[in-house]
């Protein structure tokens, strides 16, 4: 009998393992033998290769992206009886992350184009916010020159939800070349969930900023508020970056620009062999912005049907995501319905992730193309 044929994952992260193997092991035995678990130099070291990465100043490791949310908001002096602009297209520690704060979330729709906050709703959305927090999703930077003028304009701070976006760029006017994400508002919030772009070996995240009264405030909410061993100078949180997982990321940040220019690649594969196939929208490029590509992520109006012909061929695609947080139980009590945000309610619908990692091969990837060529009858 013939082998039936492997899955073709959604994301593989024991292949980034592998890859790195014998540095990331002894990476991990050497701050085990040295017995410095929490804090200290492998947290440092990574912290500053980190913040240069991105382009500032600073970077401050955290337990998880929710954290570095939830702490750069407070860090920028968010609290109960504020409003945060921010969309419901997007993971759901976004707008948890604001309701930690106390603060209330204030939808904004997304763009059809790339399924990114539109600054075309934001104008009048900024009036007496505290805060903008967009989200880079799927690793495509929003449109941070017009998002960051609006923001300017209003008063209000900027905080990137770049969870997703780890080495995405923005060319903004005046600048001399690129910019990475992370360095785009006056703070910025990463995850190193193990599937993302740089992946940790468990829950990990960073605040990124080039505001030192920013990054001293999220240090001392990290650690209890601390201003000494047991001294806590404000209400705080259990939120540190440990050092195994410091340690395992400063290991795998030395390959991520590697990485990304394989998934730059596969991304491209998928383009040029999906162009034009049945009513597919593929991921939009705006001129001046590049993705990290963390997904790839195509439109159609028959995705459950396409979903589970794909699981049929044995490809696991994914939907990103697919009830917007408006209308998610959890956040019933904002009092939001069905057609509040129209396009965030048809990318909801319509959305499917292709397998994507930097270990994909090519044979895999040409799996997934013929699944969905078939499906359409390409
Ligand atoms: C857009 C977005 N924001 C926030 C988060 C939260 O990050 P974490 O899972 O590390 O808490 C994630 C990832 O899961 C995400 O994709």
């Amino acid at each position: 009998m013939a082998e039936p044929e492997r899955k073709v994952p959604l994301v593989d992260v024991v292949a980034a393992w592998r890859a790195q193997r014998a540095e990331l092991d002894a990476a991990i035995g050497r701050v085990v033998a040295a017995g410095g678990f929490i804090g200290g130099p492998e947290v440092a070291g990574f912290e500053r290769a980190f913040a240069a990465f991105c382009g500032v100043r600073l970077a401050v490791g955290v337990a998880s992206g929710t954290a570095a949310l939830h702490l750069g908001l407070l860090a920028l002096g968010v609290g109960p009886g504020d409003d945060v602009v921010t969309v419901a297209h997007t993971f759901a520690a976004t707008v948890e992350a604001i309701e930690y704060a106390g603060a209330r979330p204030r939808f904004v729709d997304v763009d059809e184009a790339t399924g990114g906050m539109d600054p075309k709703g934001l104008a009048g959305a900024l009036d007496g916010a505290a805060a903008v927090l967009p989200v880079h999703l799927y690793g495509l930077p929003v449109d941070m020159a017009a998002i960051g003028a609006l923001a300017a304009a209003a008063g209000v701070p900027v905080l990137e939800d770049a969870a997703q976006a780890h080495g995405a760029t923005v060319e903004l006017p005046g600048d001399d070349g690129p910019r990475r994400a992370g360095s785009l508002g006056n703070l910025a919030a990463f995850s190193f969930y193990p599937g993302k772009n740089l992946g940790a070996f468990g829950d990990a995240g960073a605040v990124t900023t080039d505001d030192e009264d920013l990054a001293a405030r999220v240090r001392r909410l990290r650690d209890h508020g601390r201003s000494g061993k047991y001294e806590h100078a404000e209400l705080g949180w259990g939120e540190r970056l440990d050092a195994i997982q410091a340690a395992v990321l400063a290991v795998k940040l030395t390959r991520l620009e590697a990485a990304n220019d394989a998934r730059r690649r596969l991304a491209r594969r998928y383009s040029e062999a999906l162009a034009g196939v049945g009513d597919l929208a593929l991921p939009a490029t705006p001129a001046g912005r590049s993705s990290s590509w963390h997904l790839y992520v195509v439109r159609t109006s028959q995705r459950d049907a396409l979903l589970e012909h794909c699981r049929a061929a044995g490809i696991e695609a994914g939907v990103h995501y697919p009830l917007p947080l408006h209308l998610q139980p959890a956040f019933r009590h904002l009092g939001h319905g069905r057609g509040d945000l129209p396009v965030t309610e048809a990318w909801a619908a319509e959305c499917l992730s292709l397998p994507l990692y930097p270990q994909l091969e090519p044979a895999a990837q040409e799996r997934v193309v013929a699944a969905v060529r078939e499906f359409f009858g390409a």
